[in-house]
């Protein structure tokens, strides 16, 4: 069936045949790379099992993994953690700040992008998003309320132009903080994401397009932050630099700055080693469906494949929206993810509800935060999110791993998007 004659099916969702049968699959997420389960072996039987183990005769997946990935970002130092969120909490703990300092936070975004900087002992201020990218623009920094830090989120498959953040944001004191949690080894203008702001901080978490199935990192050019990093992350300790006796610990007792146990494990790092080596060939088969899928739904009215600023130069694409507008037939992004789940037996579903409405937001909820929470009431009440909200109201989404499929999949996508919009 063609885009054209899809104006007369019936929606499978209504009891109409789907686009696709059942015994066409999807690839499945996560691809375990060539060398992962060998990797894993060798930490199962390394006698270290973490980075705090005693020393011994190689070096420890996690110093292999972090020297891989500050080169595949292009960046000194990468500090790998436990999660995403972990990633946040020290990337926001290392500037320094006073307790009760605000933090700029876009609205479209997972909740850890705020819910770290509570954890920070900071006070998120929502603002809204570009209204092109979906990402924090230097027309959102709100420098009314005295923020110190920006936390940029790059989303979705765009970037944010974290060049001109710092531009408008270094003069009143706001340091950003990249949130590449969707956007390992995204470029703009040549240069990764992460290395623009003061700090980058990656998730390896299940979904991401690099994953350990948890894990996190920090990256940075600043020597002397790498160390406060290193402490913040592991209970005050940092690598030792001397080469130490028998039976000694791999990190020691620097402790300069006072950390939390935010450590990665032996067997995430033995497993993001591997999965480094197959991310490029992954994000070349992803952009080149983006590009067919682009060209194949300008022939389709009413809908778009949201596309980076021309200032991106690589694209890393975690979740694929399109773009609903209007929205057909008096559908809202709820029902079109499941129209077109229907038709495709692969997940379309709506974008995480935009901050100021989430559910998952509620310091109240948690008594300790009690100091904080006044402060993110107050200085969140009343602000609009226009821009948030549009993406919310009318993109649907689908993961990363649906553009992992061949170029004819596409097809089958932009003719269920056609057949949905015709109704
Ligand atoms: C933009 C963003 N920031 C932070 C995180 C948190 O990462 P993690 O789940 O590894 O803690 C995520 C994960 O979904 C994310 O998408």
């Amino acid at each position: 069936m063609s885009i054209t004659d899809a104006k007369i099916a019936t929606l499978a969702i209504d009891g109409g045949e789907p686009i696709r049968s059942a015994e066409q699959r999807w690839p499945v997420w996560p691809e375990p790379a060539p060398g992962a389960a060998q990797n894993l072996e060798a930490v199962l039987h390394s006698g270290r099992w973490a980075i705090s183990s005693p020393l011994g005769s190689t070096e420890l997946f996690e110093r292999t993994f972090a020297q891989s990935f500050a080169n595949y970002v292009g960046v000194r130092h990468c500090i790998p953690v436990d999660h995403g969120s972990s990633a946040l909490v020290v990337a926001l703990e290392s500037l320094g700040l006073d307790f009760g300092d605000r933090v700029l936070v876009p609205g479209l975004t997972w909740v850890a992008s705020a819910s770290a900087a509570l954890r920070a002992g900071l006070v998120p201020v929502l603002v809204d998003v570009d209204p092109v990218t979906g990402c924090l623009g230097a027309d959102n920094l709100d420098l009314t309320v005295n923020a110190k830090a920006a936390v940029v989120v790059h989303w979705s498959c765009c970037m944010a132009d974290v060049p001109a953040l710092v531009a408008a944001g270094a003069p009143h004191g706001i340091a950003m903080i990249e949130d590449c949690a969707q956007a390992h080894g995204a470029e703009w203008g040549g240069r990764g994401a992460g290395t623009m702001g003061q700090l980058g901080c990656f998730s390896f978490q299940h979904g991401k397009v690099l994953s350990a199935g948890e894990g996190g990192a920090v990256v940075s050019n600043s020597d002397s932050r790498a160390h406060t990093l290193q402490e913040l992350r592991a209970d005050s300790r940092s690598y030792r630099k001397d080469r130490g006796r028998r039976g000694e610990l791999e990190v020691i007792e620097t402790a300069t700055t006072m950390g939390s146990n935010f450590c990665i494990s032996e067997f995430n790092s033995a497993v993001l080693c591997a999965q480094l080596g197959i991310l490029q060939q992954q994000h070349e088969r992803r952009n080149g469906n983006h590009r067919l899928l682009t060209s194949l739904l300008a022939e389709v009215d009413g809908v778009s494949v949201l596309q980076p600023a021309p200032e991106q130069s690589r694209m890393s694409i975690y979740e694929l929206p399109l773009i609903f507008d209007p929205l057909p037939r008096g559908m809202n992004v709820v029902q079109l993810g499941e129209a077109l789940t229907a038709e495709l037996g692969t997940a379309f579903y709506p974008t995480d509800a935009p901050l100021h409405t989430s559910r998952l937001l509620r310091p109240w909820n948690k008594r300790t935060l009690r100091p904080l929470t006044d402060d993110f009431m107050a200085v969140n009440q009343g602000r609009r999110f226009p821009n948030s909200d549009f993406f919310a109201d009318h993109s649907v989404v689908t993961h990363h791993s649906t553009l992992l499929a061949e170029e004819r999949d596409m097809y089958d996508i932009a003719e269920a998007v056609a057949k949905v919009i015709a109704g």
